[in-house]
């Protein structure tokens, strides 16, 4: 019996060593010491013994059973121990690989322009107004003055969902004067920049999608005065205090009277150039004095309230401002571009 618990001990004791995981440590422990172990069966064997010979086996059972449990003890911290290695070195962080710098991308030319009009407008008390592009024909025209049978109602023009021509893209931003007009209370001062379309090819100056930044100011006894020095103020902010600003009488079925405001050519400083087509002066936004019918269709007294309205281009005012000569440019999306501002 002393050397089968010897062999068992022997055995054991080499088996725990051999272990890589805890798992079979653990059977180990089931195989040699549990309930239906090794040591435990020759335990059951005790009642062949002698009487003098019981507790000498029964000391030795024990002992080897204790030296076998710390064994397994200080099997369990190796393989721990090891496991902990294995895991540091798997998620170790070499500090002195060159790290990869992530691409930040970079602000669109015209939103900088964008911002800095917003920035502009807002400082005057504007509040900056955001709209569908999908609108009613109803709103696009008629709330603005364009009847039915108006050229820029045609077809030809306009990208149309329904064969009844009453929900369409907005050719232009003013639809947000009236939207203004249905839901802020008086007075107003908004801007509304967004994306506008129109059928037409591409080319250097066209695109059928473009951004648009409308404006309006309605309140008690303004003028064609606040107009002009508001819109002046506002180019001098963006292309610099010595800027020259020109109005010309022109025609909006919206406004009475209405206007286009000119900005003295950047690129020759007036004397004329290919850039502003050798006039001197480039064209830069629409704007007059809100039609009273225009007020009256969003039940406003023409009488008691006035107000002027302007809407200009966003593509061709950060043109202007970062002196590009090609509207492509602006939709390519190329970085080598886009990163020279
Ligand atoms: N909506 C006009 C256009 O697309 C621009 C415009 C002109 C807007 C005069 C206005 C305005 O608000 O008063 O050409």
């Amino acid at each position: 019996m002393k050397e089968q618990i010897a062999k068992i001990k022997a055995e054991a004791l080499a088996a725990f060593e051999g272990t890589q995981a805890a798992a079979d440590l653990d059977a180990l422990r089931v195989k040699y010491l549990g309930k239906k172990g090794e040591l435990t069966a020759v335990l059951k064997q005790m009642g062949s013994l002698s009487a003098e010979e019981r507790p000498q086996m029964g000391a030795l059972v024990n002992e080897v059973k204790a030296s076998l449990e710390a064994a397994l003890e200080e099997q369990a911290r190796k393989l721990e121990a090891a496991a902990m290695e294995a895991r540091l070195k798997l998620e170790a962080v070499d500090v002195t690989v060159p790290g990869k710098a992530p691409h930040l991308g970079h602000k669109h030319p015209m939103y900088i322009a964008l911002d800095e009009i917003k920035e502009i407008f807002v400082g005057m008390g504007f509040t900056v107004l955001d709209g569908p592009e999908i609108e009613l024909a109803e709103l696009n025209f008629d709330r603005l003055n364009a009847e039915e049978g108006h050229p820029s109602r045609d077809w030809s023009d306009t990208f149309y969902f329904d064969e009844d021509s009453r929900v369409m893209l907005r050719s232009q931003t003013s639809p947000m004067q009236v939207r203004a007009m249905d839901t802020m209370p008086l007075p107003i001062r908004m801007v509304a920049p967004g994306r506008v379309y129109r059928k037409d090819e591409v080319d250097a100056t066209h695109s059928p999608m473009f951004h648009q930044v409308e404006g309006m100011v309605i309140d008690k006894g303004v003028t064609m005065a606040d107009l002009k020095g508001t819109l002046t103020t506002v180019a001098q902010r963006l292309f610099g205090e010595g800027i020259r600003t020109r109005f010309r009488p022109h025609h909006f079925p919206f406004t009475e009277p209405s206007c286009e405001m000119d900005v003295q050519c950047h690129k020759c400083g007036g004397a004329g150039c290919p850039t502003c087509k050798g006039e001197g002066w480039i064209e830069l936004l629409g704007a007059g004095m809100i039609h009273p019918h225009v007020l009256e269709m969003a039940g406003i007294d023409p009488e008691v309230w006035s107000g002027w309205a302007f809407g200009f281009g966003l593509e061709r005012t950060a043109m202007s401002r970062f002196k590009i000569d090609d509207l492509r440019l602006i939709f390519e999306n190329d970085v080598r571009f886009l990163e020279q501002f």
